[in-house]
């Protein structure tokens, strides 16, 4: 019973959301921490409950207060305040030492601006100084082994980042620009989670980050700063034309097109991402339809409204969106 319940607490420990599977310069520095502050906690605990233990095994009567046993229990609480203060003071100066260094960078060489609000996230990247940014969302693109700075802002109320096996996790607060430094030490797909309570969706305000080699990091950012390709097939191309001639346009970009709002996100490469809602499904044709059918029973509250649309406007609006990689 008691392994099998062992079992399935360490399960959580692993997977690309965690806390102790780390691959990341200041998910691992917190990862030690905590695995030397739950060892320190629990060796003191034993100590506590054996010591208790063996006081009760032998419990007799009450000795004479003489001038010897009161030398032996002034002794006694000496020991156990020393023991606590020096504890304590371990812990303390291991806290200090792990997070001052969690920002520690050589120099970042890439710079994204996150904008969090209810309930997505935007990445802003700037490929070249000559190029203006181009925008993303709820996906997360760095290159391995290299420092990337990234300036938080958060546009509505206070959410926070966390990459649990990369780094993490700091506040975004209204009216405020926070700065962390992450450097990822593999390639792989993890999960970054909203960290502070900010309405009815904050559950599913997730985002992915996919850490790439340099050569795939390049090649990715060259397809997402370049404008969204024509629509191919004409199902798409009708469906470009609904897109536009709906309120769609007004709050969503795609670069190349009269779509230029700027309230929902930049969906010039939306099918490149590889969910939809904030990681509230994976981009599938099918799960892009049924969101634009009805996004206030998939996630209420969003701000992305029911826009009524025939079932031929919705499979061809669908069409395009899947074109956009
Ligand atoms: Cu944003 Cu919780």
């Amino acid at each position: 019973m008691f392994s099998a319940s062992l079992l399935v607490f360490l399960t959580g420990c692993s997977g690309n959301q965690s806390a102790l599977n780390t691959h990341g310069h200041s998910a691992d520095a917190l990862r030690d921490l905590i695995i030397l502050i739950t060892v320190v906690c629990t060796v003191v605990w034993l100590m506590v409950v054996g010591f208790l233990l063996w006081a009760l095994a032998r419990r007799r009567e009450v000795p004479r207060r003489d001038s010897d046993t009161e030398r032996k229990m002034a002794l006694s609480i000496r020991l156990a305040i020393a023991a606590t203060i020096l504890t304590v003071a371990g812990l303390t100066i291991a806290s200090f030492y792990t997070t001052r260094d969690l920002n520690s960078s050589n120099g970042a060489s890439l710079t994204v601006r996150v904008k969090a609000q209810q309930w997505w996230w935007q990445f802003a990247y700037q490929a070249s100084d000559q190029e203006p940014p181009f925008l993303t969302a709820n996906e997360l693109h760095i290159p391995v082994n290299k420092d990337v700075r990234l300036e938080l802002e958060a546009l509505d109320v206070i959410h926070s980042l966390w990459i649990p096996s990369l780094a993490g996790k700091l506040d975004m607060i209204p009216g405020r620009k926070n700065i962390i430094t992450i450097r990822a030490t593999r390639p792989g797909i993890y999960r970054g989670q909203c960290a502070e309570f900010c309405g009815l969706q904050h559950s599913h305000m997730a985002f992915v980050v996919v850490v790439e080699e340099g050569a795939a990091y390049q090649r990715w950012v060259a397809a997402q700063a370049a404008p969204a390709v024509e629509p191919a097939m004409a199902e798409a191309s009708a469906g470009k034309a609904v897109f536009m001639s709906k309120p769609c346009a007004a709050c969503h970009t795609i670069r190349g097109t009269s779509a230029t709002g700027t309230s929902g996100p930049d969906l010039t490469h939306v099918a490149s991402r590889r969910t939809i809602g904030a990681g509230l499904l994976e981009t599938t044709r099918g799960s892009l339809a049924a969101w634009i059918a009805d996004p206030q029973t998939l996630k209420p509250g969003s701000n992305m409204p029911l826009v009524p649309l025939t079932s031929d406007e919705l499979r061809q609006i669908s069409a395009y969106m899947e074109e956009l990689r």
